[in-house]
């Protein structure tokens, strides 16, 4: 009996643009809901931009529209990204429409009358210039455990603490460096921790993969907390009913979008919404991240749970990307665009690549870009199209393009292929794509030896009945092998369907045979990559620190003035670094001593990502001798090294190795 099956992918912002990190998660979910339909299953695939909060408000106030309008151009946007890389939803909607204020109220509604919500006063940081309240992560300053400048309100960069802006030395409003300040307000709360009996019995009934049941028993084992889900105005949201200047906090909305999306969908096409979304005869599914594994496995649920809906059957949680094992990076070019991707690459080679990384883990997966060009070279365009290439043609110019019956060797062949039926089924259900893929290339292996063994190229030429035997066997593994591939490769297996001259196939349809049947011309499937393909792409999107916004809002203010009086109070002198070492519990820092040409200083300096210890070591360096010591939480830092940069592994130190004296002035 077939399957009924409602999927869901995370809502990405509407202030920013599709890039291949958040690619992995779309093609992952729309791979499986391909699959899903082509086993004969009814699935639909439901998503939307997330379109609320203070980052949208002060992107728009930034490009000086107004946020709907900044949301309308976004979602153009989007809605082409994933067109291009085929991520085919049933919707696409956004969290700012009317069935989501709908549905957000009757949750809200529900909520509180059970008793789920409470209200109470907090303290928050508010901005006098920007006329609003700040988030965490729109304030700035001194980290109070290590003393680090310069870092975000809920958490330090250099020392990882994490803290409330509250306590963070020296705040700043990162919009326009006011100093906030502190204003009293009511917010309404969500009693999460009532719950919390009813979200451990649906995590033991198996809502998420084990990796990350381990981490939820860690949540579970601090305590729920009771979630603010408000936020004053001005904000870019959906009102609180019955208030004047308070909104629903964007990730109260947010999840809410999977259901608008759904009841949208419902009634254009006059379906049912209450059996969709809310009956046992669906399963639902969300595929996310790992980073917002708290709002799935926790809020959200009990958020359902409260208000009388059920929750999902299952989150899907995947790991980040990383490009050549690191972070994705503007400086670095890593940074890539879905757009930008486009202009250069096929965005089946992508799809193709992460199916063959991807598994139901939670662990990163990694773009190697050599790794990349190769395994598309030599699987994709090597193994399996080269065998439509070498079969296809032959039978059409010089065999009427019509195929042949079977002999022994050809069956054998295929009933190799169509064995593999199941367990490449049963790996796709369990999101191990990875292995779906390698199952694959060994079948393309097995029939590209066939093709050796019987050489039709050599036959042709003598023997065309035997051609005509041996090319039907290919054309029929071609076939099979791309009903395999076809979740993943939608186009790809498209025009294999064309030139097939076959109708659309389904998983069912493995097992038929193609005799005697005249196919189409031949089209070229796919070509390989030149590495300067991926090096031009890498080029294009690399973006200088400068044009970086500082958060997702406008870009960075400059400094107040500084006279020339103020920059001559700096000294600084010729530093021989004696010893470097890494600080033990704050990875971005090195502790150097340093030969000043009197007593040792000893600095700590926020270059560890950038050099290795050995490197420093008897380089000689330009010190700031005058700067009053600090005392950060890994001890004293009596001075600076100059040295400067976008961050991470981009920051340079100005280098003096010329001979010059430890001690010695430099201008
Ligand atoms: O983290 C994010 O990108 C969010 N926009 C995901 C929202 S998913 C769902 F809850 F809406
Ligand atoms: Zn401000």
């Amino acid at each position: 009996m077939s399957r009924k099956i409602v999927v869901t992918s995370a809502l990405p912002y509407a202030n920013g643009p599709i890039h291949i990190g958040h690619l992995v998660e779309y093609i992952q979910t729309d791979i499986w809901v391909r699959f899903q339909k082509m086993c004969g299953n009814q699935c639909l695939y439901f998503c939307a931009d997330d379109a609320h909060g203070t980052p949208i408000m002060i992107s728009a106030r930034a490009e000086a529209i107004s946020p709907e309008k900044l949301i309308e151009q976004v979602y153009k946007e989007h809605k082409v990204d994933f067109d291009t890389f085929f991520v085919e939803f049933d919707n696409y909607y956004s969290t700012h429409s009317p069935e989501n204020k709908q549905f957000s109220e009757l949750i809200f509604s529900r909520l509180n009358e059970a008793g789920s919500i409470v209200k109470r006063n907090i303290e928050q940081a508010y901005c006098e210039n920007c006329k609003m309240s700040l988030p965490d992560r729109y304030i700035r300053g001194t980290c109070p455990r290590c003393k680090a400048e310069d870092q975000y309100g809920d958490s330090c960069e250099i020392c990882g603490a994490t803290y409330q802006s509250t306590d963070l030395i020296n705040p700043y409003c990162s919009t326009c460096r006011g100093t906030p300040t502190l204003q009293r307000s009511e917010h309404y709360f969500f009693k999460l921790a009532d719950f919390d009996k009813k979200l451990k019995d649906l995590i033991a009934g198996g809502y998420t993969q084990k990796s990350v049941s381990n981490k939820l028993d860690e949540w579970f084992k601090i305590g729920l907390k009771d979630w603010d889900i408000s936020r004053d105005g001005p904000y870019f949201g959906f009102k609180i009913p019955g208030e004047e200047n308070k909104f629903f906090y964007v990730w109260l909305d947010a999840p809410i979008g999977y259901m608008a999306s759904a009841k949208n969908y419902c009634d254009k096409n006059n379906l049912d919404f209450d059996k969709i979304w809310n009956s046992a005869e669906y399963e639902l599914y969300h595929f996310i991240g790992k980073d917002i594994m708290y709002f799935h496995a926790l809020f959200w649920p009990a958020m359902l749970i409260g208000a009388g809906f059920k929750p999902a059957d299952k989150l899907f949680v995947h790991g980040f990307l990383t490009v050549n094992g690191e972070k994705m990076s503007k400086s670095r070019g890593t940074f890539i665009k879905a757009s930008t991707y486009r202009k250069y690459l096929n965005p089946e080679y992508l799809r193709y690549y992460y199916a063959s990384k991807l598994t139901d883990g939670i662990e990163d997966i990694d773009l190697s870009t050599d790794d990349f060009i190769n395994k598309t070279n030599s699987n994709l365009v090597g193994k399996l199209a080269n065998l439509a290439s070498r079969s296809g043609p032959m039978l059409t110019k010089k065999l009427n393009a019509q195929l042949g019956q079977l002999d022994d060797k050809g069956k054998e062949l295929i009933n190799k292929l169509t064995a593999a039926k199941e367990q490449i089924i049963r790996n796709y259900e369990n999101l191990n794509y990875a292995a779906v893929v390698r199952i694959i290339i060994a079948l393309a292996d097995e029939a590209n030896r066939y093709v050796e063994q019987n050489q039709p190229w050599v036959t042709v030429k003598n023997d065309l009945k035997k051609t005509r035997t041996s090319l039907t066997a290919t054309i029929n593994a071609v076939r099979i092998l791309t009903i395999y591939l076809k979740p993943i490769l939608p186009k790809y297996a498209e025009k294999v369907e064309k030139f097939l001259n076959i109708d659309e196939p389904s998983f069912a349809d493995i097992d038929t045979v193609l005799q005697n049947h005249k196919i189409n011309d031949f089209e070229r499937l796919v070509e390989r990559i030149d590495k300067e393909q991926v090096n031009a792409m890498i080029e294009e999107s690399k973006e200088t620190k400068s044009s970086e916004p500082l958060t997702t809002g406008p870009a960075e203010p400059v400094k107040p003035e500084c006279t020339i009086e103020d920059f001559e109070k700096i000294d600084l002198r010729i530093a021989k670094v004696v010893k470097a070492e890494p600080v033990e519990g704050a990875d971005k820092l090195l502790r150097l001593d340093l030969d000043v040409g009197g007593p040792q200083k000893s600095v700590l300096a926020a270059v560890a990502q950038a050099y290795k210890p050995d490197e420093l070591t008897g380089k000689t360096v330009i010190y700031l001798a005058n700067l009053k010591p600090r005392k950060m939480r890994f001890g004293l830092s009596e001075g600076m090294i100059l040295a400067a940069g976008t961050g991470g592994k981009d920051i340079f130190m100005l280098s003096a190795d010329t001979g010059a004296k430890p001690g010695q002035r430099v201008s």
